[in-house]
């Protein structure tokens, strides 16, 4: 059952640094998404991949003593092993040095030219390269610094081509109207409103001052401005731009989902649709904008050198708990403050002691009760199993519910509640006490298939944040590929253990850590 195409993309990343943990935190985000939209059934196709051209990254490539395309080249391999070890399931990588990137977006401008969007003009004002973004004498923060990150700017004066953004306020404006699901949260589509209600400039989107970007292909002294550059990609990765892929572009465009963190929502909010629309392409369906993670209540970023790597959190906690710790304590969309104290907390509470626990001392029960064998599922319902069963069966609806929102939170919650509820029906049946008579036999019998078929459920709906654990508790049930699961209603339906199956105990999943 393939449903329609569900096309998301993260921002591609510069690579003027390594992978870290705000990058990672969207990828992660995206990932989870992706993975779970494959469980539902849908045609997924799953784009991250890195922003190559501009000054920074020249610069970046020039302070390393490496030419461009050199430096370029040594840092992609270290995105691409980030996201295998974060067990990232992109299905796409683009590379906007790649020439599939280059043809295509040269022809996206080519288009905006013939359409008499981009014309030829004089920019003086002020730059802020971190950023890659002009601004106003009037944008600047005090003491003239960027606005959005507080570094020095630059002061540029440059013949440049111009993008007549201008002229797209009003459509914009009614298409956020006409589209409240385009920019979400709420907050953000608010700002954004504001921003584009309070007037439009011209966008200077081309640069004579360096060589590193992509020549305008009707003036070729010029390079494209890196953001310019950039959006296109979500185009040309699916075929944008090249004849023999019209009917992939086709299928794929728009996407349904632009995963972006808040500082550069302007950019895919009202830029990229106002490009869209003077290419005459439509527009993606939702842009979401997440909020910043924090260290001790400041943006974590390198270049305050408050930055933890992805792979140092890895090593300790494992992959899993990494992916779960990031989008069960930050509410996505809000900026949410992160720390070794909370993870140690989350791992060693939800982890260890609700999923880890669970599984361990179920299969434990169910290989000295019932030699390793899935017993038989009860003939009828006890009372006393309505409300594990009633969680169970709630749950797919709740979980799409909390998803379509991209409230991660909330969908973690749903399955840990019946988590928690499995651990309890535990405690509340005391299998130890009905295996010591033969007439409690038949009980402790349903206790067992229940919660095993409790743990099967959970598994499917904590498998799109962590998918090691889902697949091994899967394995360990005697159950195949659990991600061969396509249709996660039919999946979760009660019952769907066979009886008899083989399980093993194995280790514990997730062994307690301790703080050091
Ligand atoms: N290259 C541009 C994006 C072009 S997309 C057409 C860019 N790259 S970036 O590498 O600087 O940042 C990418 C993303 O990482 C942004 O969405 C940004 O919000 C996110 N993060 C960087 N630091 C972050 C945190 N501390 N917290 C959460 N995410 C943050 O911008």
């Amino acid at each position: 059952m393939n449903k329609s195409s569900f096309y998301l993309t993260t921002p591609i990343y510069y690579v003027n640094s390594v992978p870290h943990l705000g990058t990672a935190y969207t990828t992660v985000a995206a990932d989870a998404l992706a993975r779970y939209r494959r469980m539902t059934g849908h045609d997924v196709h799953f784009l991250t991949g890195l922003d190559e051209h501009g000054q920074k990254v020249a610069q970046a490539a020039e302070e390393n003593g490496m030419d461009p395309q050199t430096w370029v080249d040594t840092i992609a391999p270290k995105f691409l092993d980030a996201w295998k070890m974060l067990a990232i399931t992109n299905d796409d990588f683009i590379r906007t040095t790649e020439e599939r990137h280059v043809r295509g977006a040269q022809a996206f401008l080519q288009v905006l030219k013939d359409n008499g969007d981009l014309y030829q003009g004089h920019y003086e004002g002020w730059y802020c390269l971190p950023d890659e973004t002009f601004y106003t004498e009037d944008q600047l923060a005090e003491g003239n610094c960027c606005p959005q990150c507080g570094r020095d700017v630059q002061f540029i004066k440059e013949d440049n081509w111009f993008f007549r953004l201008s002229a797209y306020q009003e459509r914009l404006l009614a298409h956020y109207e006409a589209n409240p699901q385009f920019i979400q949260p709420e907050t953000r589509r608010n700002e954004v409103v504001s921003f584009v209600a309070g007037g439009l400039k011209d966008l200077s989107v081309s640069r004579t001052t360096f060589t590193w970007g992509i020549p305008l292909p009707f003036d070729p002294d010029h390079v494209m401005y890196v953001w310019f550059d950039a959006l296109i990609n979500y185009i040309t990765a699916v075929g944008y731009g090249d004849p023999d892929r019209a009917e992939e572009f086709a299928r794929r465009w728009p996407a349904q989902y632009h995963f972006v963190g808040k500082d550069i929502i302007r950019f895919h909010c009202a830029i990229w649709p106002a490009m869209l629309m003077a290419a005459g392409l439509e527009l993606p369906e939702t842009v979401f904008a997440h909020g910043f993670l924090l260290t001790k209540g400041e943006k974590m970023s390198k270049s305050k050198g408050n930055a933890v790597t992805p792979a140092s959190l890895v090593e300790r906690f494992g992959v899993d708990a990494y992916r779960y710790y990031f989008l069960r304590d930050v509410q996505f969309g809000h900026d949410g403050s992160i720390s070794m104290e909370g993870m140690v907390q989350r791992y060693n509470g939800d982890l260890a002691n609700d999923w880890g626990n669970l599984v361990s001392r179920l299969l434990n029960m169910t290989e000295k009760y019932c030699d390793g064998a899935v017993p038989q599922p009860p003939a009828a319902a006890d009372e006393a199993d309505a409300d594990i069963l009633s969680i169970a069966a709630g749950l797919p609806a709740a979980y799409e519910a909390r998803m379509r929102e991209l409230d991660y939170v909330g969908a973690l919650e749903s399955a840990w509640e019946l988590i928690k509820r499995a651990n309890r029906y535990i405690e509340d049946s005391a299998p130890w006490n009905l295996a010591k008579a033969d007439e409690t036999r038949p009980r402790l019998e349903a206790v067992l298939y229940n919660t095993l078929e409790a743990v099967r459920i959970a598994a499917l709906f904590t498998a799109p944040v962590m998918p090691n654990t889902s697949a091994e508790v899967w394995a360990r049930l005697g159950l195949g590929d659990l991600f061969d699961v396509t249709d996660l209603a039919a999946a979760a339906a009660w019952g769907g253990l066979p009886a008899g199956s083989r399980v093993s105990k194995g280790d514990p999943l997730f062994p307690r850590i301790y703080e050091e």
